[in-house]
């Protein structure tokens, strides 16, 4: 399988035990990834007696797959975030995100973090008009945007929307970093240790090895959340695939770059270990939809070479993310029901940012403190306003595939999770689901979830 530039130069491995014995715990936390680790650092700060369990080895998902930018700048979304939710809530959504980016700066070091702007551009009319809305939307926020013309890109820009003071990290040292502070506060982490079953009234959990574990809370953060059908987030999410690439290249970009008009591409420099490595990213579609994958590396390869004058990549990766249809993720309680279990996820491809703005508001539930973000955050809001359509297409998709699928794809796997026709990646090597992103490896065994048991391969 490929491996990200990220996980290839990660710290030496810390290694983790696999569980092997029945426990109890204040809070269990499901997924090794930024947002897992980061709510096991704050809990564990805050006195809390905190597991958490990893089903493959921590970081190496959707963390270990980013493009590494710790922003504010979430592509064009402040003046969508103003028409939804209004100013205060969009005032809100910067502001603890601005507090995510500072935190991360307040303990990474070395290559981990490094300052960079973030920049938007655009290369047409439409384009252009979509930035002027958004600075509108930066002045009526008070984020200190800069309104200008010129780039450092190999490409004519018509304008640039830029936020200077942001940063890039290196997701997987900068998580690694992270896990080490959580231990240190007193959390257990488990690698290799799969949830096979819930019993959440008894507030028990079984693993892949037959241990139980007794808490008091549960957090889920397994990117779609394997228990989340019990409320109706799952049919509201929405799963995207993005691919990465990237070769070493001596093409210092002080900023970090975000096409608005299509098709969409996002550049950056990585320094790792003092070297230089140039990363391109685009080519996005919905998870499980394609089965000839290799087209968006040999694409944004090709790209390399022709727009930027740069050797064939070296590495190249995707990325899978869930989004919700209002842009904002869930984070906190399921529901009213379950006020004991809390979730954790869409962060439509902002995730180190919003997963620890997601972990500050699930632990500030957890203990009792009030969060400014939390209504915002809320797994069970409702009103979708201008975003319903966006909640029942999302809704429609998944009917469509279940049904679509099962008549056009009679030879795949079935998908262990709800029963979808799964389909082949070629360029991956992996049987994709394409109604709430489920994926498994050659041999079957569960790649990323929601699903949890293997593909009968028959
Ligand atoms: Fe839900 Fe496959 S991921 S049916």
């Amino acid at each position: 399988m490929r491996k990200s530039l990220w996980l290839q130069t990660a710290y030496p491995r810390d290694s983790y035990p696999a569980l092997d014995e029945d426990l109890s715990c204040d809070v269990c936390i499901i997924g090794g990834g930024l947002s897992g680790i980061a709510n096991a650092y704050f809990l564990a700060k805050e006195g809390k007696d905190v597991v958490l369990l990893e089903k493959d080895e921590i970081l190496c998902g959707a963390t270990g797959n980013s493009t590494g930018k710790l922003t504010v700048q979430h592509d064009v979304v402040y003046a969508d975030l103003i028409k939804q939710f209004g100013r205060d809530n969009a005032k809100i959504y910067y502001e603890v995100n601005r507090e995510a980016v500072l935190f991360g700066r307040s303990f990474a070091y070395g290559d981990e973090l490094r300052n960079a702007d973030s920049i938007l551009f655009s290369q047409s009319k439409y384009g252009t008009e979509l930035l002027q809305y958004e600075k509108k939307a930066y002045e009526e926020i008070g984020i200190p945007g800069e309104f200008g013309r010129n780039s450092e890109l190999p490409l004519k820009t018509v304008a640039t929307l830029t936020l200077r003071d942001e940063t890039q990290i290196h997701p997987v040292r900068f998580g690694q970093h992270l896990a080490k502070l959580a231990v240190q506060a007193g959390a257990r982490i488990y690698e290799r240790s799969d949830v096979r079953l819930m019993d959440l009234k008894k507030r028990l959990l079984y693993t892949n090895s037959q241990n139980e574990i007794q808490f008091n809370e549960l957090v889920l953060c397994t990117h779609y959340p394997i228990e989340a059908i019990k409320g109706l987030q799952i049919l509201k999410l929405i799963v995207g695939r993005s691919y990465i690439v990237s070769t070493p290249a001596n093409m210092p970009l002080t900023g970090q770059y975000i096409s608005v008009d299509n098709p969409k591409r996002s550049a950056r420099t990585a320094y790792i270990d003092g070297k230089p490595h140039f990363m391109l990213a685009g080519e996005g579609h919905l998870a499980g939809m394609e089965k000839e994958t290799q087209v968006h590396y040999e694409t944004l390869s090709s790209e390399l070479r022709n727009v930027y004058q740069l050797d064939a990549m070296q590495y190249s990766w995707s990325a899978q993310d869930p989004q919700t249809p209002d842009l904002v993720p869930y984070a906190g309680c399921i529901s009213p029901s379950m006020p004991y279990v809390y979730l954790n996820t869409g962060f439509r491809k902002w995730g180190l940012s919003n997963s620890l703005v997601s972990a500050r508001i699930i632990s500030d539930q957890i203990v009792g403190r009030q969060n400014k973000a939390a209504s915002l955050y809320a797994p069970d809001r409702t009103g979708f306003g201008s975003f319903l359509l966006q909640a029942l297409k999302n809704t429609g998709i998944v009917l469509k595939e279940f049904t679509g699928g099962h008549i056009s794809r009679t030879n795949s796997p079935i998908c262990t999770h709800m029963g979808c026709r799964t389909r082949w990646n070629e360029a991956d090597q992996t049987w994709d689901c394409p109604c709430h992103g489920s994926r498994f490896r050659q041999d079957g065994s569960v790649l990323e979830g929601p699903a949890t048991k293997p593909l009968d391969l028959g």
